[in-house]
Formats: C-alpha cells, sequence, structure tokens
C-alpha cells in the first residue's frame, strides 16, 4: 500500500493532536498505511517511526500537545540532514509526508521533496504567523488562555488600581497580543509590527485615561516587543502608578483545544490527505476567506500576511 508518514514540527500546539488524529484516519479511510513519525524531523533522520492504527489515535482530539512530540530539528536545515531524512524515509517505504508545524518546518517539507517525496504542510502554531494562511491550529485557544488569564489580572489590577503588564508570545507577530487587547480592553498594546514611542504610545493614553477617571490600566507587551518588566518599572516611575508585569509564558502552549482549533484540524487533515490520495503533493493547506484551500509550497513560503490596522484603531477607541 502507499504509505504517508506523519510528524509535528517546531512549537507544539493545541489542536496537533486533532490534525494527526485527521489525518490517520482519513489516511487509513482510504487505504494508506500511515507512519508516525517521533520528534519531528529529528525522527525522520533517527528513525523513530512506526505503524500508526485507527485505535492509537483514539481518546487524543481533546489533549494539548503532540503524542507524536516535537523538535526544533538544526541538522535538517543542512543538506546533509535533508538527505538524511530522504534515506530513512526510503528505508520505511515513506512516500509522502504531511509536517505539521509552521514556516520553518515547511521549509525542511519543502526541500525533503527534492528528493522525491510528496510533502503536504499543516499549518499549526499558536502565533497564526503564517503568511499563506488566515488561521494555524493552535491560535483560538492560546487567545482564549491568554484572554483567562487577563481577566483574572484584570480582578486584581482593579482591586490594587495598579497597572497590569502582559507579555504575550507570538514569535515576532502580534497577533495574540492585539487581539486579546481588544478582547479585554488593554489600554495600550505593543506590537511588533508598528513602532512605538513610549511617551506618547504608552504613558500618554493612561494620563489621558486617569483624566478620564481610569483607576487602573492594562497594557499587552508582545514578547517580539520584550521587556514587560522594564515597561512595567518605567510607567511606574512616570506615572506614580503602581504597577506589576506578568509574562505568561508556555501556559499559553499548553490545554485542551477549542472547539475552532479541532475542527480546523480535522478539515486540515483530512485535506492533506485527499490531495495525497490524488497523487498532488508539495502543497501546504491554509485557510483563506474562510476557507480550507491548498496552495504550492514555493508559493506558499513566499506568501506574506500584515496585521490588520483597522483592528488597531479599533482597540484604541474601545479603550478609552
Ligand atoms: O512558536 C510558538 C512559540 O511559543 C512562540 O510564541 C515563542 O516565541 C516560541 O515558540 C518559544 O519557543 P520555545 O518553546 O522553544 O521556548
Amino acid at each position: 500500500a502507499r504509505s504517508i508518514g506523519v510528524l509535528t514540527s517546531g512549537g507544539d500546539a493545541p489542536g496537533m493532536n486533532a490534525a494527526i488524529r485527521a489525518v490517520v484516519r482519513s489516511g487509513i479511510h482510504w487505504g494508506f498505511k500511515v507512519m508516525g513519525i517521533r520528534k519531528g524531523y529529528n525522527g525522520l533522520i533517527n528513525g523513530d517511526i512506526f505503524e500508526m492504527s485507527l485505535r492509537s489515535v483514539s481518546d487524543i482530539v481533546h489533549r494539548g500537545g503532540t503524542v507524536l512530540q516535537t523538535a526544533r530539528c538544526l541538522p535538517f536545515k543542512t543538506e546533509e540532514g535533508i538527505q538524511q531524512g530522504a534515506a530513512m524515509a526510503r528505508v520505511f517505504g515513506l512516500d509522502s509526508l504531511v509536517v505539521i508545524g509552521g514556516d520553518g518546518s515547511f521549509r525542511g517539507a519543502k526541500d525533503l521533496s527534492a528528493h522525491g517525496i510528496k510533502v503536504v504542510g499543516i499549518p499549526g502554531t499558536i502565533d497564526n504567523d503564517i503568511g499563506c494562511s488566515e488561521y494555524t491550529i493552535g491560535y483560538d485557544t492560546a487567545l482564549n488562555t491568554v484572554q483567562d488569564a487577563l481577566d483574572k489580572i484584570r480582578d486584581t489590577a482593579y482591586s490594587h488600581e495598579r497597572c497590569s503588564v502582559l507579555e504575550v508570545m507570538g514569535r515576532k507577530a502580534g497577533y495574540i497580543a492585539l487581539n486579546v487587547g481588544i478582547a479585554c480592553g488593554a489600554e495600550v498594546v505593543l506590537l511588533p509590527e508598528k513602532k512605538f514611542e513610549f511617551d506618547k504610545d504608552i504613558i500618554k493614553p493612561i494620563i489621558e485615561g486617569r483624566n478620564r477617571g481610569k483607576k487602573h490600566y492594562i497594557v499587552i507587551v508582545a514578547e517580539g516587543v520584550g521587556g514587560a518588566i522594564e515597561v512595567a518599572t518605567e510607567i511606574e516611575k512616570i506615572t506614580g502608578i503602581e504597577s506589576r508585569a506578568t509574562i505568561l509564558g508556555h501556559i499559553q502552549r499548553g490545554g485542551s483545544p477549542t472547539v475552532r482549533d479541532r475542527v480546523t484540524a480535522g478539515m486540515m487533515g483530512v485535506r492533506a490527505v485527499e490531495l495525497l490520495k490524488d497523487g498532488i503533493g508539495n502543497r501546504v493547506i491554509a485557510l483563506r476567506e474562510g476557507k480550507v484551500v491548498d496552495i504550492e509550497i514555493n508559493e506558499a513560503l513566499e506568501m506574506k500576511k500584515d496585521i490588520d490596522d483597522n483592528l488597531i484603531e479599533l482597540s484604541k477607541i474601545l479603550s478609552l
């Protein structure tokens, strides 16, 4: 039988398990032999590969993390590593591979495709930072986790009349920061995509808010900007408002995936296998205008998406 390998690569994200399950179940449905590869490309290089069955993906749809485990594999960035991976794929009779991960992981997949392996990428990262896709698996769960944390922080900011500064993940992208800023009513959101001045963009809105009667404040710092502790210290120094910083960290990467992440993972996983069933490879699955589509992998890697300026404006108006 034709065979599909499946791996998760890069940072884990809630919903990756739902995507693995979709690949395994739809793969077997279409008559493929489906092989799990552990720890991302490391498992491909090392031959940490095993056959998966319908039941091997039971009881994982609701679990965060990835049962296949994951890694950021440095050797796979070299031609030697790619060749080792391709050789091991031949040893295990893998003619196609589904890679669930981010841009970096798709680059590895593209390099592997030069060795005759049909690859399909599925966007999985909490950062939502994949240029070709409006949505990445894990993003919605992370948003909800950050929202929950920030609602709690607001309770105590209110009680103490403080300024709370929260640093959220997102690598070089500010999607989590901006959207949670809107959902939770942050006074200030600092994004890596937009230049800002400390006095004009942080202190001024806080002081103007105080003049309009505000007594507590929320500032979100995207990790691509960084320095939440320094931001809090500086706000307190200049305004006299007692300030506290929280760096949310890896709590944002875990947890049971939301409905949106599970359903998207299901749709994307099934689409990836359908392509391979039709003999089509070297594609990235994406969400565009709300629909699941697939894009040629080189083209997909070239694509860029912007942060929505209207949303940035809206977040300022809503926090007046
Ligand atoms: O890509 C997901 C992400 O959580 C980013 O938001 C963050 O920059 C990075 O991974 C952290 O990586 P690590 O888990 O390796 O520290």
